[in-house]
């Protein structure tokens, strides 16, 4: 171990001294099984949440053999409310893996339980550190923030090369003792301190090394899940509004994009605004103005939706067959379903015409 990284390792254990959470339910009568159950209520869930939960599932199944010999219907009911119930099942399942191959004592080697059900490599290392004080480092979420931003690791650690780079950083900094400690301080210093936004880096024992704290670029890591670009369709919208500040509405098909839902009409591909006007709604437009584009992505494609704002002289009701068409006062609104970002293009011209 480096110089630089045992005064990593030192500053956060000096930090948790301080300020770590040393009292939490999991780090009381400290076993492998507490532990392990703990770490999968935490995976995707906020440790305030967790504990009501895990109290009342550790006075129902106090130890892995009545756990594994619970009704899986049962367990789930002792997680309804935490969500991910993938997690409840592999757990309940994995109560009967180890108490049928591994004699009900939980396998302690990284390998063995990185094979149970639902234990990846940072959970597996976490219950072996925590519990048993093994050297393992781990890498969970709040980590990778830790030591992307620390060491300046540019990409998303969902990307092969950027997540070995971290494990190898993981490795590196995890001291030789107090292992238990340290790991828990990383999760507490990432959740606590070194947070996704408006992180407290006057508070963070890192601060003078910390890469992204010198380059005042601390949302920028770790990086996020590239977007794929994805097939554009463009549109032009017409906001045809009258003299009495109606926009006029259109409900689109019952399936398809928005199927069902109210919206601004379009503009077939080429169709002029000003024809537009005059075919549907027989009138020649006092003014024609270009709103900014705005985009939307669905799964398989990005709508970019140029809306034309048609100014019609007169009260302009003249319409139309039936049902598909409607005259909606931004003022006065009308609890119809409406499609998000027409919604958003209203409350813009609702702005509007509050000014006038
Ligand atoms: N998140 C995952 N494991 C945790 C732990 N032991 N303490 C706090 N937050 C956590």
């Amino acid at each position: 171990m480096s110089i630089s990284e045992r005064v990593f390792s030192t500053s956060v254990l000096e930090w948790f001294e301080l300020h770590g959470r040393k009292d939490l339910p999991w780090q009381q009568e400290v076993t492998p099984y507490r532990v392990w159950v703990s770490e999968i209520m935490l995976q995707q869930t906020q440790v305030a949440t967790v504990i009501p939960y895990y109290e009342r599932f550790m006075t129902k199944y106090p130890d892995v053999e009545t756990l594994a010999s619970a009704h899986q219907d049962e367990v789930l009911h002792y997680w309804s409310g935490l969500g991910y119930y993938a997690r409840a099942r592999n757990l309940h399942k994995t109560a009967g893996v180890i108490c049928n191959e591994h004699g009900g004592q939980f396998p302690q080697s990284l390998d063995e339980m990185m094979a149970l059900p639902g234990i990846g490599r940072s959970t597996a290392g976490a219950i072996l550190s925590l519990s048993l004080g093994q050297r393992h480092p781990i890498l969970d979420g709040n980590v990778k923030r830790v030591l992307a931003r620390c060491f300046g690791v540019e990409g998303w650690p969902g990307n092969g090369a950027v997540g070995r780079e971290l494990w190898t950083l993981a490795e590196s900094t995890t001291p030789c003792s107090a292992v238990a400690k340290y790991n828990q301080a990383m999760m507490d210093l990432g959740s606590m301190v070194c947070t996704r936004s408006r992180p407290a880096c006057s508070e963070c024992p890192l601060k003078e090394t910390c890469r992204a704290h010198a380059q005042g670029e601390q949302e920028r890591y770790p990086g996020k899940k590239p977007r794929k670009a994805l097939p554009v369709k463009q549109v032009e919208l017409v906001v045809a509004q009258n003299s009495g500040g109606l926009v006029l509405l259109e409900q689109r098909p019952p399936s398809g994009i928005w199927g069902g839902l109210w919206s601004l009409p379009e503009l077939e591909a080429g169709q002029d605004a000003a024809h537009w006007c005059r075919s549907v709604l027989g009138e020649t437009p006092l003014d024609i103005r270009s709103m900014t584009m705005r985009k939307h992505r669905f799964t398989h494609f990005e709508l970019q939706m140029s809306p034309l704002q048609i100014l019609l002289g007169k009260p302009g009701r003249r319409v139309l067959d039936g049902d598909r068409w409607l005259w909606y006062n931004p003022l006065r609104p009308e609890k119809i379903g409406l499609a998000a970002p027409i919604s958003k293009l209203l409350d813009e011209i609702r702005a509007e015409e509050v000014k006038k």
